[in-house]
């Protein structure tokens, strides 16, 4: 059976990452069902190159933000987890607080009363108290806080490079048992 993942762009600065994401998804036959906040339509157009319509063109199924009647909204919709990639401040609070006003922290919201994988990627710096209080409510949740930090030690030769090595060990943080090619691991000289 087809692993079926919930991917969730909200308008922190990262856009790319989540294009990165979904090609990682495709290419590993995952399922995917993503949701595209109005902000982070914005930051596709700043950030990078794509049309809206290409990024969503990388995915199975797009569901509309405001559709809080869409199959994810349901805990009966079973998916393998969730991505929100970026994650900004707002959609991190509004889920550490079960809030859920639209789709993507609604299914959010599910993910996490289901006993799901959630993996965020939080792009803020510095970090505010609540944002840190946020991070430690949703890791108490079960949640995995994956900000886009960089592995130095990998020596990205170019924007791109990095971009995708972060991708990658953020999609490998939902635990799906897929091969995702190319991720450069530690490896310590002989
Ligand atoms: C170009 C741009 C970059 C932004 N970067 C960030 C960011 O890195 N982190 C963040 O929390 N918010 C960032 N914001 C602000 C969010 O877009 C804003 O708080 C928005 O309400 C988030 O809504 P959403 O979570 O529903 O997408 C940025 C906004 C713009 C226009």
């Amino acid at each position: 059976m087809k692993k079926k993942v919930i991917v969730g762009i909200s308008g922190a600065s990262g856009a790319s990452l989540a294009i990165h994401c979904l090609d990682i998804l495709k290419q590993a036959n995952v399922e995917t069902h993503l949701i595209i906040t109005k902000p982070a339509q914005m930051t596709i157009a700043y950030e990078t190159d794509y049309k809206l319509d290409d990024v969503k063109a990388k995915a199975d199924f797009v569901h509309n933000n405001t559709d809080v009647g869409a199959l994810c909204a349901s805990g009966t919709f079973k998916s393998d987890g969730m991505i929100i990639v970026p994650c900004s401040m707002k959609t991190l609070g509004e889920v550490s607080c079960g809030i859920c006003g639209n789709l993507l922290t609604r299914s959010a919201d599910v993910v996490l009363k289901e006993r799901r994988k959630l993996v965020m990627v939080v792009r803020e710096t510095p970090f505010n108290l609540s944002h840190i209080r946020n991070m430690e409510t949703i890791t108490l949740m079960g949640g995995v806080i994956c900000p886009p930090v960089p592995a130095f030690y990998t020596n990205p030769k170019t924007i791109d490079e990095l971009n995708y090595q972060i991708s990658a060990r953020s999609v490998e943080s939902l635990d799906l048992g897929i091969d995702i090619p190319n991720i450069k691991r530690w490896k310590q000289d002989d």
